[in-house]
């Protein structure tokens, strides 16, 4: 296994990815537990990661030197590499440039040449690269003096030590980041180091025999034990309680809590793939009741995400109680583990975003087949399994549901309205074929009550705000520049259809300042 020292790189998880690509195992830790991990687990290599820091300043992390003492090869990737120079006797300092961007790396051995191989061939790091290749940079700044022992063998316009090793050590340095997709080469850069690190490299494809090893070692590990899922319809969910269903069968109960808070058609969508085209053990439970009155009241958006939380776990609860269940299964994907704490494939439960917490004396056990996977993996495995669209396709939503998109108190009849007007932005988007360009669409339910004009009498009526989001992940978003007749289409149907509202807006602001959300 690869121990990834994270010092707050944007592409720690890149990295992460890229090795449990080629094969290997990879747990991404904090500098500070570092040495404790190593020390608790098999590490084969370590990669220092990036990082926003200067290594020279006073507060910047760092890790324990005795990380260079272990025998481990090491791989510093540009904070990564800058700090290895740091704590080995070399020199950083700030560049005098700010380097975005893609850079032509020249490979050359510098300073001692007695340590390069006898044949004067390249370090098998550097196996397979090229003399000139394009990498991307993304630093302020760099090694100006590389510690004793080191070689230099490639360089920039910019950078004289943007490629160095001491390969008797087996630590290595780049200034550039192999784990973009820009940089020509990085996967084999990759490679070699897992290669030195003695990683048997397996290209990792995800197809049909992949999906029926993962069901195979998920029935190997539950073996005749029951488990049982929190089975939201969201794509996570819905592909690990399909997974565990082919692994386990009906050993696996799925409980589906319909809070009342869901949009139009959930849970019948749910019903119909999940109970009758998969034949899954499906608890539905309706406590629409419970959630409405834990939400009673409830204006402020915080409160309204903690009382949703809560009754979910006390529902959700009760029927764990009556199944005597052993395992919990979970959805978590690969973003969602920042530091993977504990041990590898699981744990006792304590807390979990996903499941807003639940009471340890559940005392279940945990299991997350797909903590390992990012979500485009996530989708294929989902297809491959054969769920439809419908599923794999559909846009996020978020955990407290419609109760978010209503501004204030959450009411039935407030729901009702907001489900009408919501299903509508769907299908007018939808038709128009904009769906799949999109990061999410949706209604907000405002809580304006604005004057309006029907029939020739004076109407005051309520608001409902369009929201629709171009985004690549959840951090940024702008708002989409729906055509005016769409949305002329989109206003006109809902006034028409929906009677308590008179007026449609549109929101139009990017995030940030907003959040996609609004509360
Ligand atoms: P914001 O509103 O923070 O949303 O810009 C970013 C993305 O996250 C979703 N979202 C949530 N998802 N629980 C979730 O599981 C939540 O409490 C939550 N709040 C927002 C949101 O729909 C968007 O895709």
């Amino acid at each position: 296994m690869i121990l990834l020292i994270d010092f707050g790189s944007q592409t720690t998880h890149l990295i992460a990815r890229r090795v449990r690509e080629l094969g290997s195992e990879v747990e991404i830790a904090t500098p500070e537990v570092a040495v404790q991990k190593i020390r608790a687990e098999e590490i084969q290599g370590i990669i220092l990661s990036g990082g926003p820091a200067a290594v020279f300043e006073k507060q910047s992390p760092t890790v324990n030197p005795e990380i260079f003492e272990l025998g481990i090869p090491v791989l510093g990737i540009c904070y990564g590499q800058q700090l290895m120079c740091h704590l080995l006797g070399g020199e950083v300092v700030a560049g005098r440039k700010r380097e975005y961007g893609p850079a032509v790396v020249r490979q050359q051995a510098t300073g001692d040449k007695r340590s390069l191989r006898p044949s004067g061939l390249r370090p098998q790091f550097l196996e397979g690269i090229p003399d000139e290749f394009t990498a991307w940079m993304s630093h302020g700044d760099q090694v100006i003096k590389i510690p004793e022992g080191f070689v230099t063998y490639g360089t920039t316009e910019t950078i004289p030590h943007a490629i160095i090793a001491n390969e008797k050590r087996k630590f290595y340095g780049i200034q550039f980041h192999p784990e973009v997709v820009h940089t020509e080469f990085g996967e084999q850069i990759l490679k070699n180091f897992l290669e030195i690190c003695g990683i048997k490299i397996k290209k990792q494809e995800i197809d049909g025999e992949f999906v029926e090893n993962l069901i195979k070692n998920i029935r190997d590990s539950l073996g005749e034990e029951k488990a049982i899922c929190a089975l939201s319809g969201g794509v996570d969910s819905s592909v690990v309680a399909l997974l565990v269903h082919k692994a386990i069968g009906k050993n696996l109960t799925s409980v589906y809590v319909d809070s009342g808070l869901m949009r139009e058609g959930e849970t019948e969508t749910l019903r119909s793939v999940f109970q009758q085209h998969y034949k899954m053990n499906v608890d539905i439970v309706d406590a629409k009741k419970e959630f409405l009155k834990a939400l009673k009241k409830v204006v402020d958006p915080e409160q309204k995400r903690k009382a949703i939380g809560k009754t979910f776990i006390e529902v959700f609860d009760n029927v764990a109680k009556k199944i005597y269940a052993k395992f919990l299964v979970q959805g978590t994907i690969y973003p969602d583990v920042i530091e993977s704490a504990g041990s590898k494939h699981s744990q006792k439960i304590k807390s979990h975003h996903n499941v807003g917490g639940l009471p340890e004396e559940m005392n279940l056990i945990l299991i997350e087949p797909l903590r390992n996977f990012y979500k485009d993996e996530v989708r294929k495995i989902g297809r491959i399994l054969g769920l439809p669209d419908e599923i794999i396709e559909r846009q996020p939503f978020p955990g407290p549901a419609l109760a978010v998109r209503i501004i204030g108190e959450v009411t039935e009849e407030k729901l009702e309205i907001l489900r009408k007007a919501d299903k509508i932005v769907l299908e007018e988007i939808e038709k128009a074929g904009l769906g799949k360009k999109l990061w999410q669409y949706f209604a907000v339910f405002t809580g304006i009550k604005t004057t309006g004009v029907r029939g020739d009498q004076r109407f005051y009526g309520e608001t409902i705000a369009i929201r629709a989001i171009e985004a690549t992940d959840a951090m940024s978003a702008s708002f989409a520049k729906l055509p005016y007749d769409l949305l002329d289409k989109i206003s006109t149907r809902i006034v028409n259809e929906v009677p308590e509202v008179n007026r449609v807006v549109y929101d139009i602001t990017n995030k940030p300042p907003a959040t996609m959300e609004w509360e």
